[in-house]
């Protein structure tokens, strides 16, 4: 994002009429690694040109895959099979995106060459310790250069690895589908046990791709290594994680009536609609439908009164991204929020309990951030200036909290916006708020 548009300010606003949100980032991403690792062509549909995806579509790039795009939302690989990658000229930098460095060590810790992966500051702050210890047990080489076991991540070529049975001690899509994609290239089968269910997009889309999967219990995923993937058609949905903004802005709004159109419902990340039903929200889902092997509804939402909750923290990993936003929500109900065993969320784009409890306190709500959680008062949001700390999710919170705040509130550091949601100003107005680029005299999309 420019250095102008590090700086947005929103001054409320009433969400209505109908909006789409841009491709899920999950499903973006694997639709470009797996695409890349597939016999023959793939046409990706609705992927999210956001930097974090278009990180993970250099990175195959650079390793020869023949990638077209992305031209609007669509991008077409010609991949050359299992064996199709070619070693990377230099370091793979995947700058923002935990998704694209994690994976990528999965993928390429069973490849017959080297590889460097690294990110941005805050990617090289984050723990990977978690994909280092089960790639290793299924003897791969990797060190990381960072204190910690943080990034870079030096993979040595692969000898042969062979495949494992991993209970998950995370409840951690990211390093399941690590897990998973090394086990591809691994002798045997290779085996995640999951703690609680984490979102299958992997699954689905190796699926889709004619790759089979086996369930033995539930909780268990498996797969058989050395088999092939064939290119096909892939579908991605509306993001959730998105859409969830606007979900919150119009629940927090009486008299708002705002359909988001063609969002992934994945049981495994709809924690943020029930979420937001205990606390009361009105959300209806319509014309339910599959689109490339995800569930896909039109969410409609009319605004109320919210309520505080604890959050069942079972429905934590399902809706992991979408906490930031949803504290707002919290903020604007009347009465207490608790949250508890989400101690992940420090380890995310930004330490998102501290710094949304920081934002939250600047904006006039009493919010206590805990070890592994955080507990909020519901009140009165007032206007004032919070930092996102350069955390997307944490700025595009803040920016949708003008919509119950007394006055106009001003967003530092969210320049990230792009890595997830690239027109986000543009959507939010379109769905009715007043967001403002410095400089600017007047709303966007007026
Ligand atoms: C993701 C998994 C989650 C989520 C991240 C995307 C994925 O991370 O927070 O934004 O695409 O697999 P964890 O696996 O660390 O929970």
């Amino acid at each position: 994002m420019t250095e102008a548009a590090e700086l947005m300010e929103a001054e409320g606003g009433t969400p209505q009429g109908r909006i789409r949100v841009p491709g899920d980032k999950s499903i973006s991403h694997r639709a470009v690694m797996l695409a890349s690792v597939a016999q023959g062509e793939s046409r990706i549909s609705g992927f999210l040109p956001g930097e974090d995806c278009l990180a993970s579509l250099a990175a195959f790039r650079s390793m020869g895959v023949p990638i077209e795009g992305p031209d609007g939302d669509r991008v077409r690989i010609r991949g050359g099979g299992r064996a199709g990658l070619q070693p990377p000229p230099g370091v793979l930098d995947l700058g923002n995106s935990g998704t694209s460095l994690r994976l990528l060590a999965g993928l390429l810790a069973g490849q017959p060459f080297a590889s460097e992966l690294t990110g941005d500051a805050s990617l090289r702050r984050r723990p990977m310790d978690r994909v280092i210890e089960p790639l290793e047990a299924m003897g791969a080489r990797l060190r990381a250069g960072g204190e910690g076991q943080r990034p870079p991540i030096v993979i040595e070529p692969a000898t042969e690895l062979h495949g494992i049975r991993y209970r998950l001690p995370v409840a951690s899509a990211q390093v399941k589908s690590a897990v998973l994609l090394a086990g591809l290239y691994a002798r045997g089968e290779t085996c995640v046990i999951e703690p609680q269910p984490t979102r299958d997009h992997t699954e689905r889309m190796l699926e889709t791709l004619g790759y089979s999967l086996h369930r033995p219990e539930p909780g268990a995923i498996c797969l058989e290594g050395g088999g092939q993937l064939q290119g096909g058609e892939l579908t991605v949905p509306g993001d959730l994680s998105s859409a969830a903004f606007f979900l919150v802005a119009a629940a927090m709004v009486p008299g708002s009536d705002l359909t988001v159109a063609g969002v992934g419902v994945n049981p495994t990340r709809r924690g943020v609609l029930e979420i937001l039903r205990s606390m009361g929200a009105e959300i209806e889902e319509q014309e339910p439908r599959i689109l490339g092997g995800e569930p896909v509804a039109d969410l409609r939402v009319r605004g109320g009164e919210l309520r505080g909750i604890e959050i069942d923290p079972q429905l934590v990993p399902l809706a992991i991204d979408e906490f930031p936003v949803l504290f707002v929500a919290a903020a604007a109900a009347r009465g207490r929020t608790v949250l508890r065993d989400a101690a992940e969320l420090r380890v995310k784009e930004s330490d998102r309990i501290q710094v949304m409890a920081e934002g939250l306190q600047r904006l006039g709500i009493e919010a206590e951030p805990r070890p592994d959680g955080i507990r909020i008062e519901g009140g009165q949001l007032r206007g004032g200036t919070v930092d996102a700390r350069n955390d997307h999710r944490v700025a595009m919170a803040f920016a949708v909290a003008s919509v119950a705040a007394s006055g106009p509130i001003t967003v530092r550091g969210s320049g990230a916006i792009r890595t997830s949601f690239p027109g986000f100003p543009e959507t939010a107005s379109e769905a009715g708020l007043n967001l403002y680029l410095p400089e600017e005299a007047s709303p966007l999309g007026e």
